[in-house]
């Protein structure tokens, strides 16, 4: 039995419906921006492995620092320990975030890192004699994860609904006059504000001004409340600046992180977080103590190599890599601007496709028809995209050379030439 077979008598996918979904790619090596299958393709992977892959798969420098790595120490844990790779990789991390964050807070993934964020806040208003702050205020269209308090954050769409027992209320609002209009209102209530900084991602790649995210800022210090900025898809160069806050030249009083912190080789997730936040928690109370921790925290081999990852953007022009992929993307889908509304900002471009083509007279949102068949489609090209309903995006990690991106970019506006049904 080959690799797939073997797959689907005994695995579970994320985020597929297990009757319907084509048989999985058989992946047995990658390299660079290109994914090698078991019966002898070779694929663009065209969205950076969900996300979190930056320099391309299996570079030299960040195998090398796990292999070093897995030498000297593999895990310890972290209650009561610490090591080399943790402490560094938190120096490291404070001198370049935004200015003000002192503190960082390490778990597994994205949603763990909001999780974490999410609690703080409440506790920390708790740890303050003011526990009546409590809500939070997000966007509508948000995504945050997958875990009980990441999807309560959230917008309330197909992929929380059925999980509506679970959730808890929160605000979700649509802009800056909401927010402001619900602040006023009931910001003596409110633990936090949760955003995701100039780029909204799963909820269909929708791009936001810097005014916005400043203006947010403005808010929540007029309304004395905690900005939780949620980088976990921005950070580490995916909008074009290390951090999307930068756009906005704002500190939050929380930065989630993962996905491009170890560059798509290991799961790890940070909340950093301000000396206010930090200082609330120190207490002769152990009752205020944050009692929060995870199996494989701060795990070293991940340090390790989001260390190394560090050390490429400090040596090699990455972040102008993004920007030169920038204007390539805003000229390779300029000429697809009929077809959708076009959205560029870093490295990521996309494509919400006009709803009056019979392409997408179909359910509207992530469930749209569109997006598998799209991804068969340009998978048939050899480019691995998976739309999100009818919104097409394309989001390679930041190595990807010029002439790769515009083969990419001939498929990508081939494809959706093509009637699909
Ligand atoms: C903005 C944002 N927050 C949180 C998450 C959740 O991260 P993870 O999938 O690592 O749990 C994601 C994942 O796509 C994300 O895009």
């Amino acid at each position: 039995m080959n690799l797939s077979d073997r797959d689907q008598a005994v695995v579970w996918h994320p985020y597929t419906q297990m009757l319907t979904a084509p048989a999985p790619l058989p992946i047995t090596r990658a390299e660079g921006v290109w994914l090698y299958t078991e019966d002898g393709r070779r694929i663009l992977d065209g969205i950076s492995s969900w996300w979190v892959n930056i320099h391309g798969h299996s570079h030299p420098k960040l195998n090398a620092a796990l292999a070093a790595q897995a030498r000297e120490l593999e895990h310890v844990m972290f209650a009561g320990c610490t090591h080399r790779p943790a402490v560094e990789l938190a120096e490291r991390l404070i001198e370049i975030l935004p200015k003000g964050l002192a503190r960082v807070f390490y778990s597994d993934n994205g949603s763990t890192a909001v999780e974490v964020a999410l609690k703080l806040a409440v506790q920390y208003w708790r740890n303050l004699g003011q526990p009546n702050r409590k809500t939070f205020v997000t966007l509508h269209n948000a995504y945050h994860g997958d875990t009980v308090g990441a999807m309560s954050a959230s917008e309330d769409s197909v992929f929380t609904r059925a999980f509506s027992t679970l959730t808890f209320p929160v605000e979700r609002v649509h802009g800056l006059d909401d927010m402001e209009r619900y602040l006023r209102d009931a910001g003596d209530f409110v633990a936090a504000v949760l955003i995701e900084p100039m780029l909204q991602g799963a909820g269909g790649m929708i791009v936001r001004p810097a005014e916005f995210v400043a203006g947010v800022r403005r808010l929540c210090d007029q309304y004395r409340t905690l900005l939780i900025a949620d980088e976990v898809l921005t950070g580490f160069g995916r909008t074009g600046k290390m951090f999307a806050c930068e756009h906005a030249g704002i500190t939050p009083d929380m930065i989630c992180l993962s996905k491009g912190l170890t560059a798509g080789y290991l799961p790890l997730g940070v909340t950093a977080a301000t000396a206010a936040i930090y200082d609330a928690f120190l207490s002769d109370d152990r009752s205020k103590t944050f009692f929060h921790g995870h199996s494989y925290t701060a795990n070293p081999l991940a340090c390790a190599v989001a260390l190394a990852s560090l050390d490429l953007f400090r040596d090699e022009a990455v972040l102008a890599n993004v920007l030169r992929l920038e204007r390539q993307l805003r000229a390779g889908f300029e000429p697809l601007r009929a077809l959708g509304d076009m959205r560029v900002i870093g490295g990521v471009a996309a494509l919400e496709l006009f709803s009056d083509r019979s392409l997408t007279s179909d359910k509207p949102g992530y469930l749209n028809q569109a997006g598998p068949r799209l991804a068969a489609a340009f998978l048939e090209r050899g480019l691995l995209l998976r739309p999100l309903g009818n919104v097409v995006y394309f989001m390679p990690p930041y190595c990807i050379t010029e002439s790769e991106a515009s083969w990419a970019l001939e498929q990508i506006a081939a494809t959706l030439r093509t009637p699909l049904w």
